[in-house]
């Protein structure tokens, strides 16, 4: 197969997790026989010092054209404690979502055997906890209208019913192909907008009669998240509340650096990690690639290129298994690896198997 990617490699760590999933890929490539190649944009903080846009055409040029897009991370500290900065790294990764209409946001949570002590809930409540967030990615608060002065501001979470019928049908579909459990998360009791996804959630579900669907608030879905994590097979949510709830999810691996997502919808689909820029570990060899290359699987797995994700996640969980680990996850007193050296051993695995 032929692959035109796009990569986006961003701010912070996100230039050094980019090279780990470009040379995963590459490695991939070469054993099946694929055709691959990269065509690199500027985006997030990165973009604003170039040319004054965290999103500038050029980028949503390169990423259209592409057949996917491997994204890493935006973000800057000196943007974070300005509340009246004009323009802001994270506009960029919201305008990408927005401009290719990625309304469909799907975040594994998986644990891993050798890491379950990593979780901060018990061993036994997140062994075998395995589930999909999809969140919808273009509406709700995010993207209703805003308005902000001195003494008032307001967001406007409106979804329409085209917006929550085509994620809701993601879910089902999703559902269908697991463990045909779907759970449907809003806050029906308070708010118009969650009261029309039930609505519409309930319309749908008899076209689903095998999927076993449910209905849970949100506050009490973040309480059941880490009170019985396994309950869950796929969840679909709307954009702030899946935001929420998948950096808790994270928590149920044991990292943020493990977990990746994709986002498709109308145009070319990104990968991504759900975890941030962190800007502290910029250039010290210390983030963990994991979540980027299984991104890298994710987004072979999406042109059901399924063989080559599965040898991504064998070569992911023998990486583990074998404590070739960046700092965070790694065993007492074990030997530390850096991003760089995980990204090796992976690919060496890949092009040995
Ligand atoms: C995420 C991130 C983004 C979001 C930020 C960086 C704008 O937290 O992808 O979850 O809120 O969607
Ligand atoms: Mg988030």
């Amino acid at each position: 197969m032929d692959l035109k990617i796009a990569i986006l490699a961003g701010d912070g760590i996100g230039p050094e997790i980019s090279a780990q999933g470009v040379d995963v890929m590459n490695a991939v490539c070469k054993k099946f026989g694929h055709n691959v190649s990269y065509e690199y944009g500027i985006c997030g903080a990165d973009a604003i010092d170039k040319v004054g846009n965290p999103f500038p055409d050029e980028t949503f040029r390169i990423c259209k054209q592409a057949d996917a897009v491997l994204f890493s991370a935006v973000g800057d500290p000196k943007f974070d404690n300005n509340p009246t900065a004009k323009v802001r790294p994270e506009q960029g990764l919201l305008a990408m979502r927005k401009q290719l209409g990625l309304f469909a946001n799907i975040r594994p949570v998986q644990t891993f055997k050798c890491l379950l002590h990593k979780s901060p809930l018990r061993a036994d409540l997140v062994e075998g906890a395995d589930f999909l967030c999809i969140r919808e990615l273009t509406g709700g608060m995010y993207f209703g209208e805003k308005y902000q002065d001195n003494d008032k501001a307001y967001d406007t979470n409106m979804y329409t019913r085209p917006e929550i019928e085509r994620i809701l049908k993601v879910g089902f579909e999703y559902a269908m192909r697991r463990r045909k459990h779907l759970t449907v998360v809003d806050k029906a009791n308070v708010l118009a907008s969650s009261r029309l996804w039930r609505q519409i959630a309930q319309e749908m579900a008899p076209m689903y009669p095998e999927v076993t669907t449910d209905y849970m608030y949100v506050d009490n879905a973040a309480m059941r998240m880490i009170q019985e994590p396994c309950f869950f097979d796929v969840m679909v949510t709307e954009n702030t509340f899946g935001d929420i709830l998948t950096d808790e999810g994270s928590c149920i691996s044991g990292s943020m650096g493990l977990l990746p997502s994709a986002s498709t919808g109308e145009s070319t689909p990104v990968f991504e990690p759900i975890h941030g820029s962190w800007p502290q570990a910029k250039g010290l060899n210390i983030a963990n690639p994991i979540a980027q290359i299984l991104s890298v699987a994710m987004l072979f797995e999406y042109f059901n290129l399924n063989e080559e994700g599965a040898l991504i996640r064998k070569a992911v969980d023998a990486s583990l298994d074998n404590n070739i680990r960046t700092p965070e996850i790694q065993v007492e007193n074990g030997a530390k690896y850096g991003t760089k050296e995980v990204g090796k051993w992976i690919v060496d695995y890949i092009t040995n198997a």
